[in-house]
């Protein structure tokens, strides 16, 4: 873990970096803007290929002779010069512009020529890519370009084909009982996705409906993901189809969003587009899973993801109420309920909300045995797990002493801000200090420190290291959660003595 710090040292010379960035692109912007030059490409170098041509030829009407410094840059055609400013014929070449490409499209490769050309599809014609410095490139690869136009479009990054965007590749062997807690929501979901596939004939002779979608919210690092996951391994289970496209079609807002315009809405129709084509084909309805979904579907107008938002959600209401009863199921996923488009949520739409909770003394107890179990050298996962639950809501994990209103006083503790990731986390520490215990000497004494088991000792000093650095985080969102779920008010917060 780096200290503070170099946290700080990082985030400066990120900064720094950033702002150099911009200095660049600036004075790049400027240079352009200046009145004597003017910018222009490159058509034709005569004769072609030399190290010292005679002219360059550039916008297929001015030219540059006996052009100099070409040591430094090697021009190719399509350049950008920046050139004096003439109204004759002849120029005198002041420099090579490296225009840095700005992401304008995504587009998809058509065909790839013999002599390894990548076409373009651009509506029902193909365009050539100008320039392609990415490894690799195949048809039906989704490109980011950039460059001054269409026709010298560069290709930028490589998105890979959409499918593969779409899916949950090789974990579609998690199952529900990898998710520690969370009964409530693991029912609720199980009934949403399991039962009209299960139970399709009594679905079938009470006329009911399977419902259009579920919402998964709650804090960071509780399991929503984790949840989706296990939800894709049951699908592909009851379809015995662990192995190919299951009927999971999974895509995270903040991926979709990254890439260019148009591109989410696109996501969003292509998305319903598939889980259509998955129903034609396989006959059962497929689920959509959209994780971090405030991204994509947040209130319009906050601009808190883009300007962006005013189409995308609309594009995304479009599907959900054009979706047929069986259509598709949607699974949102979200940590900032809050943020979502209301139109979003509203009846008749994705109206079933199930809370992914932080887990409480018994849950992590189930979590800690969880990951506990998969430790070899841990010899009793089940009471190890139980003592290092124990321990993290107890005062010794205090954090805060809170104040309520009939005048209890309350130690608020590292388990009351508890996730199943931190205690993944925990565990993984533990192991860590058996690691340094065992490399700390060497022999036969190295053997026994490996012959002694990972106990609860272990874990309560991992505990311990994350207790210290949670006493200087603010955890007043999780205090206010903590006294609404108690319909109490807080009215004092002391630091732990
Ligand atoms: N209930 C749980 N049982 C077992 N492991 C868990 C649980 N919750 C979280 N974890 C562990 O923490 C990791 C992160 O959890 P996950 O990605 O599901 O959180 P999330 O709720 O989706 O968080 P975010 O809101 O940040 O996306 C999981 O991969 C898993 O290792
Ligand atoms: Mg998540």
């Amino acid at each position: 873990m780096p200290t503070e710090q170099e946290v700080i040292e990082q985030l400066k010379a990120a900064l720094t970096e950033a702002t150099e960035k911009l200095k660049e692109q600036d004075k790049i912007l400027k240079d352009l803007a200046e009145p004597p030059g003017m910018l222009a490409r490159l058509t034709n170098i005569i004769p072609k290929d030399a190290t010292h041509p005679e002219r360059l030829i550039i916008d297929e009407r001015l030219f540059v002779l006996r052009p100099k410094n070409l040591e430094k840059v090697r021009l190719e055609i399509g350049d950008y010069l920046h050139v004096e400013k003439s109204t004759i014929g002849s120029v005198a070449l002041i420099d090579k512009i490296e225009l840095p490409p700005q992401p304008m499209a995504v587009m998809k490769v058509a065909e790839i020529t013999d002599q390894g050309r990548i076409m373009l599809e651009a509506g029902d014609t193909v365009i050539p890519l100008h320039k392609n410095p990415l490894k690799g490139v195949e048809i039906g690869d989704r490109l980011v370009v950039g460059g001054p136009s269409p026709f010298l479009a560069i290709a930028i990054e490589n998105l890979g084909k959409a499918e593969k965007h779409y899916q949950f590749n090789d974990e579609l062997n998690i199952n529900w009982n990898d998710v520690g807690g969370q009964a409530h929501a693991k029912a609720m979901l199980r009934e949403a996705i399991e039962y009209p596939i299960i139970h399709a004939d009594l679905y079938k002779s009470l006329g009911k409906k399977p419902i259009k979608g579920v919402l998964l919210e709650g804090p960071p690092g509780c399991g929503k993901t984790l949840l989706a996951k296990a939800a894709a391994g049951a699908i592909a289970k009851l379809h015995k189809s662990a192995n190919e496209l299951s009927g999971y079609i999974y895509i995270k807002g903040p991926e979709v969003l990254s890439k260019w315009v148009g591109e989410a809405e696109g996501t969003i129709r292509n998305l319903f587009n598939m889980a259509r084509a998955h129903r034609q084909k396989h006959g059962y309805p497929a689920v959509v899973f959209i994780d971090e979904c405030e991204s994509l579907l947040s209130r319009r107008g906050t601009g808190i993801s883009s300007d962006m938002d005013k189409t995308i959600v609309p594009a995304f209401l479009a599907e959900l109420d054009g979706l047929n009863d069986s259509g598709a199921m949607v699974i949102l996923a979200t940590n900032r309920p809050d943020r979502l488009d209301p139109a979003v949520v509203r009846e008749g739409r994705i109206d079933r909300r199930i809370r992914v909770e932080r887990p409480n003394q018994t849950d992590s107890a189930q979590i800690f045995e969880l990951y506990l179990k998969k430790v070899p050298t841990c010899k009793a996962p089940k009471e190890v797990a139980s003592l290092a639950a124990e321990h993290l809501f107890s005062p010794a994990t205090g954090l805060v002493t809170l104040r309520t209103a009939d005048g209890d006083t309350f130690p608020f503790t590292l388990g009351h801000v508890a996730s199943g990731a931190m205690l993944a986390g925990i565990v993984d520490r533990s192991t860590s200090l058996v690691l340094h215990e065992a490399l700390a000497v060497s022999g036969t004494k190295r053997k026994a420190v490996m012959e002694m088991p990972l106990t609860g000792d272990h874990v309560i000093r991992a505990t311990g290291e994350v207790h210290q650095s949670m006493l200087k985080v603010d955890h007043s969102d999780d205090i206010r959660a903590w006294a609404e779920a108690r319909k109490t008010k807080i009215v004092g917060v002391a630091a732990y003595a």
